[in-house]
């Protein structure tokens, strides 16, 4: 296992990400190391975290891969961060996040007739009728088994798949913890809170079984990933 520390800018790459630190903000966090780490992305705290700050966001911008679309299915979409920027574009685009247990039970007092939350990803697509786009960004490699969630994804038949934040090993797949601290989680503005360190398993995920798990799909766009160093993007359309 490795321990490292990222800063959590999680968004698409239309989505400015929250303020870089400044110099005393970034001497603070050397100094005084929080204390107290928590563990998993079911963590009480770290969901409600992203739920307050979900709450708070207000992004603007342009988003170009949803403008047109009338229904996403967002896997790993937190709180909705993604669909209060896709609505702003397209007023009527319906949007379904499959997300944890913890986060479906908090964020469902945010679902309307246009954004609702599920854990399975059958019920997510029924809700949607037909689906145009399948959007994760960041969380596949979360997932207990990464290639049976792709396949899942992949038999709902969406026109167009799109990952963002992918970590795509070079050799092996390996398993790694890493550490991120509470603030920096969920989009937008920090909230005054407690400072903690938050673990979370991930994977890295060979290119190989991650592009062969897409059945019945092929590449139309890959790349590294700015949003995160280290990751790769990646566009699939049906065949
Ligand atoms: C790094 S965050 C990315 C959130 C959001 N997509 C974004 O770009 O800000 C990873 C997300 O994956 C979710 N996640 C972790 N395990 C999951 C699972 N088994 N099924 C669905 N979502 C999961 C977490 O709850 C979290 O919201």
């Amino acid at each position: 296992m490795f321990l490292i520390v990222v800063d959590g800018r999680h968004l698409p790459k239309s989505v400015p990400g929250p303020p870089v630190m400044n110099f005393i903000q970034r001497v603070r966090r050397k100094v005084f190391r929080p204390r107290e780490t928590i563990e998993g992305y079911e963590n009480p705290e770290l969901v409600e975290t992203i739920f307050r700050k979900t709450i708070n966001y207000k992004p603007a911008g342009d988003w170009p891969l949803v403008a047109g679309l009338r229904t996403v299915l967002d896997f790993g979409g937190g709180a909705g961060r993604h669909y209060k920027l896709a609505c702003q574009l397209s007023p009527d685009i319906r949007w379904a996040v499959v997300e944890t247990p913890a986060m479906v039970r908090r964020a469902k007092e945010l679902a309307t007739d246009q954004l609702m939350f599920f854990v399975q990803i059958g019920k997510a697509a029924d809700w949607l009728g037909s689906v145009d786009l399948i959007y994760s960004n960041g969380a596949i490699q979360y997932v207990p088994d990464a290639f049976k969630t792709i396949r899942d994804l992949c038999a709902v038949g969406a026109e167009t798949m799109v990952w963002h934040r992918v970590p795509i090993s070079d050799g092996e797949p390996r398993r790694e913890v890493q550490t991120s601290y509470l603030s920096d989680n969920g989009p937008g503005q920090s909230l005054a809170l407690k400072e903690k360190l938050v673990t979370y398993e991930r994977q890295w995920i060979s290119e190989q079984g991650f592009v062969q798990a897409h059945e019945g799909y092929r590449i139309v766009e890959r790349g590294p990933d700015a949003g995160e160093q280290g990751t790769q993007q990646f566009k699939f359309s049906s065949c």
